[in-house]
């Protein structure tokens, strides 16, 4: 059921791009882009829908926020353009590519080559897996936004730089991807160099549709706002900020010696539940030479991963302020740990009633509130008695991770996200849901104005 759904969903999608690129003009001056944004419910994974190559093709990639860089699937039979080509080693492009995402060459010895041109290695994050492959450059293409809809125009970024892989790096991915689009802080992810090209301000946004959305989220790139969602609402007018991190040492499944990470931190400094404060060693909350510690945002963790002793505190909080609310936790459904019979829950606007959890940020007057819809995962317990549950949507993140919070996919959805790389600071509105809209209420039909 829920996979013809998102089949249908995905071949609309994609007919409403084909149709799109094949009639529109392209623009060059300073302006703003969206995408659609569609989350595959078998892998728990966000893609994002762009153009690239030549003539201009749908391109549906894995949506990674901490990704450094871009990646495609180059195997011959998946890939034809008129305008890729390989960039060749000793080049200042090159020197540039690698010494930013440094792959072969450990500290001083000089940028990666494989093949005779320049190479980097392109991650799967989700398989943890990655390959040494050639940089490419060629077009990439988004659509043009007045901020309530689509214009009927794109914009060209002409040399865009990325780079292949093989198809090995697809596995576990959702199906139709062709590859990952890298959101990170480095120069080369696919906002700074939309931002580059167009000489906008690097500031991106995302609204990441909810489980149970029929339609599309939407990415902004190049633009602080307004950001409108059916019937009207101009999410961009309910953001608070909370500085960015750097984490000094940067590495995800590849180490890049020397590199802070392009991964985005926030200086989480305490979790409320209910008010209630989780007591655990906030040095945790630190980010320590090393890169460990802290809070990082992450679109492939699909549920936030705490530290075991950050998690221990968190579920028993959680429980007594939910017995507080005469809820009895029942039989957990992995990898969940502490369930509750659905039919026990009052419903709300903002999901089921739940204690509230609040991350409080730099400030005690900020902070980022999750309700119900993003603190509880529905699962459905088809054979057993007792029937569906809701589920805490936290999970053991183990006892040494390298980040001891990770923000995960289902926490952000249907929030806005701003990341303003320009005042490096992260914009969020909490859970949309209190305005009376949703990350999927973007309005994707064209509006070419007069
Ligand atoms: C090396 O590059 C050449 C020309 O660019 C190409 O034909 C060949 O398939 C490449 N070989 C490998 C192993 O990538
Ligand atoms: C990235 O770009 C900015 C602005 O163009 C520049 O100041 C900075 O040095 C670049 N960083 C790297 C690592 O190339
Ligand atoms: C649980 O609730 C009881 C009574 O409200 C309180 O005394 C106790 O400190 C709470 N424990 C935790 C871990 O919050
Ligand atoms: C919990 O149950 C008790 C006894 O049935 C009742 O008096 C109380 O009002 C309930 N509390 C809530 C928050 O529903
Ligand atoms: C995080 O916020 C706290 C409280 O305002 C502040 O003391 C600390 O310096 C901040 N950490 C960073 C890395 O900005
Ligand atoms: C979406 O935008 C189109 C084009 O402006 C408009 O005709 C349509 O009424 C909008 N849809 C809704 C539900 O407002």
């Amino acid at each position: 059921m829920s996979f013809s759904f998102s089949f249908i969903q995905h071949t609309i999608l994609f007919i409403f791009i084909f149709f799109f690129i094949y009639n529109c003009n392209i623009v060059y001056s300073s302006t703003a882009f969206v995408a659609p944004i569609t989350r595959d419910p078998s892998t728990e994974l966000y893609t994002i829908f762009i153009s690239s190559k030549t003539p201009l093709q749908p391109t549906n990639l894995l949506l990674d926020l901490g990704g450094k860089f871009t990646w495609f699937d180059c195997t011959p039979e998946s890939y034809t353009s008129t305008t890729h080509h390989y960039i060749p080693c000793g080049t200042s492009l090159c020197i540039s590519l690698t010494s930013l995402a440094c792959s072969n060459c450990f500290r001083q010895s000089g940028p990666g080559c494989h093949n005779n041109s320049c190479a980097l290695f392109p991650e799967n994050p989700v398989i943890k897996n990655s390959v040494l492959a050639q940089a490419l450059v060629d077009s990439v293409a988004l659509t043009v936004t007045n901020g309530r809809n689509p214009v009927g125009q794109m914009g060209l970024v002409p040399n865009f730089v990325g780079s292949c892989s093989d198809n090995s790096l697809l596995r576990g991915l959702p199906d139709g991807v062709s590859g990952l689009a890298g959101l990170g802080r480095s120069n080369y992810s696919l906002p700074a160099q939309v931002s580059s090209v167009y000489a906008s301000p690097n500031i991106f946004a995302l609204c990441l549709p909810g489980v149970s959305s029929a339609s599309s989220g939407a990415a902004f790139f190049n633009t602080g706002g307004p950001y409108y969602f059916l019937p009207g609402i101009d999410l961009s007018s309910h953001l608070i900020y909370t500085p960015l991190i750097l984490n000094p040492v940067g590495f995800t499944i590849i180490t890049y010696y020397g590199h802070p990470s392009d991964e985005y931190f926030i200086n989480v400094t305490s979790i409320n539940i209910n008010g209630k404060p989780v007591e655990f060693s906030h040095s945790l909350l630190t980010i320590d030479e090393s890169g460990f510690g802290g809070a990082r945002l992450s679109t492939v963790t699909p549920y936030t991963t705490l530290e075991t002793s950050i998690y221990n505190a968190f579920v028993q909080v959680f429980v007594n302020e939910s017995a507080a609310l005469n809820l009895t936790a029942t039989d957990p459904v992995s990898p969940f740990e502490v369930c509750y019979a659905a039919s026990d829950v009052y419903s709300t606007p903002l999901g089921p009633a739940f204690p509230v959890i609040d991350l409080v940020m730099h400030s005690e007057d900020v902070f980022w509130r999750i309700a119900g819809a993003n603190s509880m995962v529905s699962v459905a317990r088809e054979d057993e008695e007792g029937g569906d549950v809701w589920c805490l949507g936290f999970v053991d993140g183990g006892e040494k991770p390298r980040s001891s919070v990770v923000i995960g996919g289902h926490q952000m959805e249907d929030n806005l996200l701003q990341f303003d790389l320009v005042s490096m600071r992260l914009g969020f509105t909490s859970s949309v849901l209190v305005h009376d809209t949703n990350c999927a209420s973007f309005n994707f039909t064209d509006d070419p104005g007069v």
